[in-house]
């Protein structure tokens, strides 16, 4: 088989952790509240986030990632009894636009393109939401391009999403590497015709999908030996 001729990440999840922004406000003492409960918000968070997602994307309802993120957050502090709390909200967005990078990414980018492959991201995120958190976590200079959803109108899994690859690259889905932490997404991009990387951070059984990534990793440290 030919070598990959870019790696197109996912970005929330895979190159960016979701839940660094309720575990940094868990840390300020303005919100004592979060010291228990940081970690159940960033589930739920994230979890009627990418539920909203696809059912906008069934529905045919599209509003862009910021929004479909503010709600799904909106719903889980009320779930938590947290409605109205001065301030929570928006500190927790604005968070959200300078997520940590997982630790070995700027390395691992930089070992990629110093074999000589392209490397890009493919995200529900909105382009600014994108670009201030590349910016923010510094790999903005170790992508060649940034690629979100808001350009077809419609969230992951659709076949549009993953179709952006290659009218941007000119690369066929048989040569591009697609790396995600989100099994589903591993498993659609397979689908797609990717070169699929699972990125299996929290040891999770493989998704009951017609689809099976072609690689599975702990973290994103050894993606740079599938270069070839
Ligand atoms: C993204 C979501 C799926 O970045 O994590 O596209």
């Amino acid at each position: 088989m030919d070598r990959p001729a870019i790696f197109v990440f996912d970005a929330y999840g895979t190159l960016f952790d979701v839940a660094a922004a309720a575990r940094r406000l868990a840390a300020d003492a303005r919100f004592p509240m979060l010291a228990e409960s940081w970690l159940g918000i960033a589930e739920s968070w994230r979890l009627k986030q990418l539920q909203y997602s696809w059912i906008r994307a069934l529905a045919g309802r599209h509003a862009d990632f910021r929004q479909v993120t503010a709600e799904a957050l909106d719903w889980t502090l009320e779930a938590h009894g947290l409605a109205g709390t001065p301030g929570l909200a928006d500190e927790l967005m604005a968070l959200y636009d300078r997520l940590d990078a997982y630790p070995e990414v700027p390395d691992m980018l930089a070992a990629l393109r110093a074999k000589g492959v392209k490397t890009a991201i493919l995200s529900n995120g909105s382009p600014a939401m994108l670009e201030s958190a590349c910016r923010s976590a510094g790999i903005a200079d170790l992508l060649d391009g940034v690629l979100s959803v808001e350009e077809v109108g419609i969230f992951k899994p659709a076949p549009a999403v993953y179709g952006l690859v290659e009218t941007h690259f000119a690369v066929p889905p048989a040569r591009t590497a697609f790396v995600s932490a989100n099994g589903w997404d591993a498993a659609a991009g397979a689908g797609f015709g990717f070169r699929s990387i699972w990125v299996n951070r929290r040891g999770e059984p493989v998704d009951r999908l017609p689809w099976k990534p072609e690689t599975v990793l702990d973290d994103l440290s050894s993606v740079p030996q599938l270069a070839g």
